[in-house]
């Protein structure tokens, strides 16, 4: 009897230390821990094995945050430490997670002085081949010249390596990006409810750093069943951005999406619908209270009906209530969200930055007229 009991508990234990295990910094995600001198060369890390919890291969170097390359100095966003990966260089690390569940990795990165830069993020052994995304890191939206970027995956068996590889081939390999705050986290599949989109409170989606203020970037070409921002597909050439409540202004609850850059960032959601019902999109449309000041529009699509939504932006934060009601021609329609125009911080950043959107409801409805 007491021992059938203490195997529960330990099962219980083990089984919350396996969830708690997978929601935040991997082991060493910060590289706070470091190489020791011997493993190194200047600030070359020599060995394979010799960053704690990650296994390194090719020109890595350990940065410590205040260093300076020519006349650049390296700042590190959290704690002291971070990783430089160069010409082909990949950092590694095993974790245990919870076969068929999903997963979004955040870390942070810095593009220093290479032109072109991107990173293939993967996991292995997965048995399907796309198990890898290439995240291009080209285009800056904080004003730091760090972001923190996410990708999901689910996982095909319980013990996972994570790697992330910088596949550049510049001239000079010391030119790679740095890497910094590696966190996983599980993410729950939207349920559907009385509201027919799925996650559009936005409230499900990738880790967020507590003590970052520059969201999380959600890369483009991302397809609904790997999407870090579950439901959603992001169709677009460039990413948009995961806010939170902490940091920014958020018209519902504690997350929202900022639409970056135009018409190139555009979310979408393919919903179910019955050919000749009526249905009602609603939305809020607001701004972050991140200096991006202006004259905005979201254009908001449900298969061929759509509509512009006005926003007055003072950057301060605040947001409106849209609609679009629509009679669906199909059983399966596309509901499409993005910004008109392109809009910069007047900070003196030039980060690129854009309306919110939050709240998105779907639902069918018998008598359209009552609405109006
Ligand atoms: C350290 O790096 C320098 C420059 O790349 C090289 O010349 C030197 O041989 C290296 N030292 C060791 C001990 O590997
Ligand atoms: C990204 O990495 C994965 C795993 O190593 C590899 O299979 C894939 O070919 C890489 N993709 C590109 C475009 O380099
Ligand atoms: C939907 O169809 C009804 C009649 O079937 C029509 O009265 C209404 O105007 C249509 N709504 C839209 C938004 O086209």
């Amino acid at each position: 009897m007491h021992r059938a009991a203490l195997l529960l508990v330990l099962l219980i234990c083990n089984f919350v230390f396996a969830l708690s295990l997978t929601d935040g910094l991997l082991p060493n995600g910060g590289f706070e821990h470091g190489p020791k001198k011997t493993e190194m060369n200047g600030t070359v890390v020599t060995s394979k094995t010799a960053i704690p919890n990650w296994e390194i291969s090719g020109y890595v170097e350990y940065i410590k945050s205040g260093q300076k390359q020519g006349d650049m100095l390296l700042i590190v966003p959290q704690g002291n430490s971070a990783v430089r990966l160069g010409n082909e260089a990949s950092i590694k690390q095993k974790v245990q997670v919870i076969k068929g569940m999903f997963y979004s990795i955040t870390f942070s990165a810095a593009r220093t002085c290479a032109q072109e830069e991107k990173l293939n993020v993967s996991v292995s052994p997965n048995l399907e081949a796309n198990d890898w995304g290439i995240l291009p890191i080209q285009t800056m939206y904080s004003s730091n010249g760090w972001d923190s970027y996410s990708w999901g995956f689910q996982a095909d068996r319980p013990d996972i390596e994570i790697s992330i590889h910088n596949p550049g081939v510049e001239e000079d390999a010391t030119c790679g990006p740095l890497i910094d705050t590696v966190a996983l986290k599980t993410l729950y599949p939207p349920k559907l409810a009385t509201n027919l989109i799925k996650n559009g409170d936005f409230e499900e989606g990738p880790y967020v750093f507590p003590k970052t203020s520059w969201g999380v970037l959600i890369p483009p070409h991302i397809k609904d069943d790997h999407s870090p921002l579950p439901g959603w597909i992001i169709e677009s050439l460039k990413a948009v951005k995961y806010i939170d409540s902490q940091h920014f202004a958020v018209p519902e609850g504690k997350r929202a999406i900022e639409l970056l850059a135009g018409k190139e960032s555009a979310i979408a959601q393919i919903v179910k619908t019955i050919i000749g019902k009526t249905y009602v999109l609603t939305f809020a449309v607001g701004d972050a209270n991140n200096a991006c000041e202006g004259s905005m529009v979201v254009e908001s699509f449900a298969g061929n009906y759509n509509v512009q939504v006005p926003y007055d932006s003072k950057g301060k934060g605040g947001f409106k209530r849209a609609q679009l009601q629509f009679n669906a021609t199909s059983t399966r329609t596309r509901i499409m969200f993005l910004s008109t125009f392109y809009t910069m911080k007047n900070d003196n950043s030039g980060s690129l930055c854009g309306p919110v959107l939050d709240d998105v409801k779907l639902i069918s409805v018998r008598n359209p007229r009552r609405l109006l």
